[in-house]
Parts: structure tokens; sequence; C-alpha cells
């Protein structure tokens, strides 16, 4: 029986075996292993990870492809042109993650501002001498601007967040200038980039990673933040010069770092775990029981319905 949905993981919950049970000839192989090469021939229906990038030349055996489901929102690592042109649907994970991405991200922005990280080290070290007028200071956020990069669910459920905590919230996407966001109670208004990073005391990344995208805070960019600006990347490494902001944060120029992605993930540049006032987290964003559980609803639910109507 040749294989006919290729998945290199379990997922999380029951959904990828009830997706099995209708559809026998679902194999679960590692990434690149030679057993998951070997399968490519035959299969309509490939599963993949945020973490294992597919090429074309991934995909020029599949000739029978008809989905590629990503066990992400993002899908930067799959070449969207090349399977455009093959009519080889992509499925992700929109929506299901949007809260438990925009919770991660205000959790790095209160534990740096707050030092969540030095508190905890001071205790655990046993130097803790006492309660002290001026024992680790951080810096309040109520009244400051939040610039947001990215207009989507989740930049918008960052932005209910950060209004919730007293901020100013503005945003930066593709839309350039057009209508305010709409936040639902509210609206909030959209800003060229540099006028954006220019009033930003924070700033979090919420775009995906396209050409577009791709450098766009550069060493010249992020050298437009306001002193002492803090930035929060749960979105993409590949948005932002990562060398640029390590030597801007040596110089103090900017305030602190909380990054949940890197550009090369897990193997992430060294520097940054010795550059200072950073709290640096394993791509967490969407990383509760519930979560996943919805994210592999939704992939399976959407190869389902791909193999179904293709009438395979
Ligand atoms: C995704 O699913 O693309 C996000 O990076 C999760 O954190």
């Amino acid at each position: 029986m040749s294989i006919r949905i290729l998945s290199t993981s379990a997922l999380v919950g029951p959904h990828i075996e009830d997706l099995g049970r209708e559809f026998p000839e679902l194999r679960i192989v590692p990434y690149r292993s030679a057993a998951w090469t070997e399968a490519l021939p035959g299969v309509q229906a490939l599963v993949v990870l945020l973490s294992e990038p597919l090429t074309e030349t991934d995909l020029e055996p599949c000739a029978n492809l008809k989905v590629i489901g990503t066990y992400s929102v993002g899908t930067n690592h799959l070449p969207r042109g090349y399977c455009e042109a093959r009519g080889i649907h992509i499925v992700s994970t929109p929506g299901v993650l949007t809260n438990a991405t925009a919770d991660l991200a205000l959790t790095l922005l209160l534990a740096l501002t707050r030092r969540v990280r030095e508190g905890e080290a001071l205790l655990r070290s046993g130097q803790w001498k006492g309660w002290a007028p001026d024992l680790l200071l951080g810096s309040g956020l109520a009244g400051k601007t939040c610039g947001i990069l990215g207009s989507g669910p989740i930049g918008r459920a960052f932005a209910r967040r950060a209004r919730a905590i007293g901020m100013k919230v503005v945003f930066w996407d593709r839309e350039g200038t057009g209508e305010p966001v709409d936040l639902g109670a509210e609206t909030a208004r959209r800003l060229p980039l540099d006028d954006l990073l220019r009033s930003s005391n924070v700033l979090s990344l919420h775009c995906p990673l396209t050409d577009r995208t791709r450098g766009l805070l550069s060493r010249r960019k992020l050298a437009l933040l306001p002193e002492g600006a803090f930035i929060i990347n749960t979105a993409r490494g590949g948005i932002v010069d990562e060398k640029a902001a390590i030597k801007l944060l040596h110089g103090g120029k900017i305030g602190g770092v909380g990054l949940d992605v890197y550009e090369n993930e897990p193997d992430i540049d060294r520097q940054w775990l010795t550059a200072p006032r950073t709290v640096l987290l394993p791509h967490l964003g969407s990383a509760t029981r519930e979560t996943r559980e919805e994210m592999s609803r939704l992939l399976c639910d959407g190869i389902r319905s791909v193999l179904k109507s293709s009438g395979t």
C-alpha cells in the first residue's frame, strides 16, 4: 500500500490518528529520512513543521501531491510560488494560535521590562539581601507608545493587551497609512515605518516573513528607535538584523530585547546568549496544549477536505 499522507510528526491531540483511521495510508516518518524521501513519489499530502522547510527540489518527485499542511500559521518555509503554479494547496493554522502568541509576546515584554530573569536569578543564587528602594528597577509601560508591525489577528490581539496595560498603540503594515486599524471597541492609527519607529518605546513584531519584510529592521531602521526602546519578536527572526540589534543593545541604545524567534533556529547566533537585557525563549508562541490541539484539528480538517474534494 503506497503512502498517501506523509507526516513528519505525530502532532498534539487525537486528530492525526483520526485522520489515519479515515485514510489508512497515513504514515509518520522523520523529515528528510531515507523512508521519507522514498515515499515522496506516491504521496498526496505532506505534513511538516515550521522548522522543516520544503524546497522545490524536495517536491519534484511528488507527482501526485495535492496538499501540504504546515503545523504553524507561518508559511515562509514553503515554496509558495511553486505550489501555486502546480495547484498544490497549502493548509496552515491561522486564528487558533492568535491568543497564545499574543500572550507570549506580552509575557516577554513584562519579563523584560520588570527584570524577571535577573530577579529570579538573584533569589535563586542566595544573594538576595532583602527589599531595597532601588533593587532591580525596571521600566513602566503605562502612557508609553507601542509600535506594532503587522495588523493581522496576532498584531491586533497584542494591541488589545498593550492597551490593557495603559500603552498607546500605533501600527505599521502593508496598507501603509490607510484606515485606522479596528480593535473592536477602538481603533489605532497606522503610521509610515520611520515615523512609527521614531515614536515606539516598545516595538513588537507580528508580521509574516516575506520578501518585503526580510531584513526590514536594518541597522538604519533600528537606529530610529528612541533611546532605551524595547523590541519584542514573536514573528520571525529574519525580519530583524540581529547583529545590528545586538550591537545597539551593548551600546545601550536599545533598552532590551525579548525573543521567541531567531534567524537560524535552533542554531541561534551565540552572541544573543551574552547580550545584556534579553529574555530568550525557544519558539514557544503557540505552545499551549489547547492551542496545539486546535492547530492539529485545523490542519487535519484542511487535509481531509482537500483530499475529499479532489476526489482521490
Ligand atoms: C507559527 O505557527 O508560525 C508561529 O511561529 C508559532 O509561534
